[in-house]
């Protein structure tokens, strides 16, 4: 399709994935999510009493952006666990117990451990999965294929957003067969409507994002920062650099910068601030001042133009705004364009990164 690699072309997909993600899927009529794939299992929806959410590398990342959207739109507990830790940890799976299993590959070897452990302890254990007829997919109970068509690129950009759509779209329908309101849902499928649409503008920031990827592509040390469900953006914004730039770069809540990592920040240290105008961004505000205070350089992405930020921030990256829960599906994507720029300016093998493979079918 003309593009230089794979990852960037898989970038600028998304509008496209997302759209077949949730494709015939949202009911705006009825005001209810179809999934096929869980038919036989919907109504379980109703009575399950937690979910334990499992899955590597970024699909761990979409898991815990899931555990916001499981807890705010279903009001059901929910927990996020490393697969590699899960099969080994002997874990305590009580009756009522969804399992819910991301893999973009559907091949990973810890993952399908996992699936295996917490199945043969009695879950029920649903797939988000994007490759038709893999191991992981066959051997669940039910499940919800990503449809984002095959994922070349090693590092993981439209699979991700599609994991999350998904997510979106599992949390909602449990939600609206327990307390979520007609309403909420009806605003909430709107929202999911419009995504894709809303993404094909954020991707318009890649020359702005190229640009300060020249300005600091020399930087060997970054910091991603964010409260809230984009916290786990910024885990993904982090591990997206390290892949294919092999810059070092860490992500973490805000509010823990001040628990220790401050001690990092020097002069003219990257540090990325994901920053939605939702209920945490005057707390955010201040984050980016403590790295200004400390002569870091903070790159913002934001939601909404504010005089505020364009102060504070060295850089602001704007992308539309939407409900605040399903906000990640547009901060990731300068992320992914910051990466994926950086990497090429490094000359790095963007599609091939070194030591990585593309399912890891091993241990
Ligand atoms: C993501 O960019 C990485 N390539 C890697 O962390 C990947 O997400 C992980 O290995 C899980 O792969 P899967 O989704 O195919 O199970």
């Amino acid at each position: 399709a003309g593009y230089e690699h794979h990852m960037l072309k898989e970038i600028h997909e998304q509008p496209v994935s997302l759209r077949n993600a949730m494709g015939g899927r949202l009911d705006l009529r009825s005001g209810r999510v179809t999934l096929g794939g869980l038919s036989r299992l919907g109504r379980e929806l109703a009575s399950f009493r937690r979910v334990l959410i499992t899955g590597c590398g970024t699909a761990w990342h979409s898991g815990l952006i899931g555990e916001y959207l499981f807890e705010e739109l279903a009001r059901v507990p929910t927990e996020v666990e490393y697969a590699s830790e899960l099969r080994y940890r002997n874990p305590i799976v009580e009756g009522g117990t969804l399992a819910i299993v991301i893999s973009q590959s559907g091949e990973t070897a810890d993952t399908l451990a996992a699936l295996r452990e917490v199945r043969m302890k009695g879950a029920t254990v649903f797939g988000v999965v994007n490759m038709v007829g893999s191991t992981i997919a066959r051997e669940t109970d039910a499940g919800v294929y990503l449809h984002a068509g095959p994922e070349i690129g090693v590092a993981s950009t439209k699979a991700f957003t599609a994991q999350v759509a998904v997510l979106a779209m599992i949390a909602t329908d449990m939600g609206r067969r327990r307390h979520l309101s007609p309403e909420r849902t009806q605003e909430i499928l709107e929202a999911l409507e419009t995504i894709p649409e809303k993404v094909g503008q954020a991707l318009q920031v890649e020359s702005q994002v190229q640009a300060l990827a020249g300005r600091l592509v020399d930087r060997d040390n970054w910091l991603y920062l964010g409260r809230g469900v984009n916290y786990p953006v910024a885990l993904e914004g982090a591990l997206k650099l390290k892949e294919v730039s092999y810059i070092h770069a860490e992500g973490m809540p805000a509010a823990e910068m001040k628990h220790g990592p401050i001690a990092l920040i020097d002069e003219g240290m990257p540090v990325v601030v994901v920053a939605p105008r939702d209920s945490t961004y005057d707390k955010v505000l201040a984050n980016i001042e403590e790295v200004r205070g400390r002569g870091g350089r903070v790159i913002a992405v934001a939601t909404a133009a504010d005089p505020d930020l364009e102060r504070l921030a060295d850089e602001v990256i704007s992308v539309p705004a939407t409900l605040p829960i399903l906000s990640p599906l547009l901060t990731t994507v300068p992320l992914q364009l910051l990466a994926y720029h950086a990497a090429v300016l490094r000359g790095q093998n963007v599609d091939k990164p070194r030591n990585l493979a593309k399912s890891v079918t091993v241990e």
